[in-house]
């Protein structure tokens, strides 16, 4: 017997996955101007136009814009009148996401595993035709308001999906090096991370990977605890973050105070090169958080030799952090709209495959600046 797994191991594994998932297909916000919310993520993130659903495509309640940058496709959608879901959820929750879409090859079978498990159901198994071809969608609800549709379009040609066309237009800003959805992470209420967790085991055959309680996760004033959950091949991480008690008001309860609920905290989205997607995200206007210059007097003792000069990381920013694996570079964007609630983080991995538990105090530190700023702290 051979310790090392095997590819033909990896397979059998996904094999016995009750719900195999092949990665995040689209990520959809719900927000109040989605023309001008797909025109900031071309402009300010590099995504490139690529469909669109409204009134001239027989969709009447709504417009839907999708934008793409490699393997990351997000949608905007904006209501068209006061009442409906749409309308609620912006009212409610400011711009947020409403959909992490995942994509599977059997969605009426993804559907079935997870309601037979106690999945509350959003959409029965449904087949969407055009003369592209078919896509089936199904879906559950998550925590809060967010719901997770299962995307099944291997039998599809078009740019999205069955309702848009194409979205061809004469401004296309060049994109910033953004590949992948790396992990998004789930704001839930208090005592609910381990709720969370179990949906994520029982319903979805999720692991869960990696813990950080408040010990971790705490600096003088403020702390949260949170579980990392995996799906079978890896391909789908959701952490799950919960408020912890501390002297001031925790991060994640100054977003579940904004966002009226649970909801998604951040999407990381992965690079090859932080340093150029960093300086030309800057560039175009996107904010950073800031940690102390200190942290680099020090940072080398902790992470040990990394391939890259420190200066322009410092310079920028990004923070370090080390595993048994490897390194990782990362930095976090401040709020993306005017509610502290959603932003980005920006991930390069070399080997590591944790979240940067080491740079979880002075990041923390740098959010308390600006939740103090706000009056929320
Ligand atoms: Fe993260």
């Amino acid at each position: 017997m051979s310790t090392t797994p095997s590819p033909i191991a990896a397979e059998q594994k996904t094999a016995e996955d009750f719900l195999p998932l092949l990665g995040t297909d689209y990520i959809e916000f719900y927000v109040g101007n989605a023309k001008q919310a797909a025109h900031y993520y071309k402009t300010a993130f590099g995504f490139q136009s690529v469909a669109y659903a409204g009134p001239e495509t027989g969709v009447m309640d709504r417009a839907s814009y999708v934008v793409r940058q490699e393997k990351i496709t997000l949608v905007l959608t904006s209501s068209l009148h006061p009442e409906g879901e749409i309308a609620q959820h912006v009212n409610k929750h400011g711009d947020g996401v409403k959909i992490l879409a995942l994509k599977v090859n059997d969605a009426t079978d993804a559907w079935k595993q997870t309601t037979q498990r106690g999945g509350r159901s959003y959409l029965e198994p449904k087949v969407l035709k055009d003369d592209q071809g078919e896509v089936i969608l199904s879906g559950i609800h998550t925590y809060g308001e967010t719901i997770h549709i299962f995307v099944e379009r291997n039998n599809y040609k078009g740019a999205f999906m069955p309702g848009y066309r194409v979205w061809k237009s004469d401004y296309n800003p060049a994109p910033t090096g953004l590949l992948h959805v790396d992990h998004c992470v789930g704001n839930v209420g208090w005592n609910q991370m381990n709720p969370w967790v179990k949906f994520y085991e029982d319903v979805m055959g999720f692991k869960n990977i990696l813990s950080f309680d408040d010990n971790d996760i705490s600096t003088e004033y403020s702390a949260l605890m949170s579980k990392v959950m995996s799906n079978g091949n890896g391909y789908v991480k959701f952490p799950i973050n919960e408020p912890a008690e501390g002297k001031k008001k925790s991060q994640v309860e100054e977003y579940l105070d904004f966002y009226h609920g649970e909801g998604v905290q951040h999407i990381a989205v992965a690079t090859k090169d932080i340093v150029k997607t960093v300086t030309e995200l800057k560039s175009r206007g996107i904010e950073f958080l800031k940690v102390p210059g200190t942290y680099y007097d020090t940072i080398l003792d902790r992470v040990g030799k990394i391939d890259e000069d420190l200066a322009p990381l410092r310079e920028l920013g990004i923070l370090i952090d080390r595993d048994d694996e490897g390194y990782l570079l990362q930095l976090f964007s401040k709020p993306v709209q005017d509610r502290p609630t959603l932003f980005y983080e920006i991930i390069q991995r070399k080997g590591a495959k944790s979240f940067g538990k080491g740079n979880f105090k002075a990041l923390f530190e740098a959010l308390e600046r600006e939740q103090e700023l706000r009056g929320n702290l």
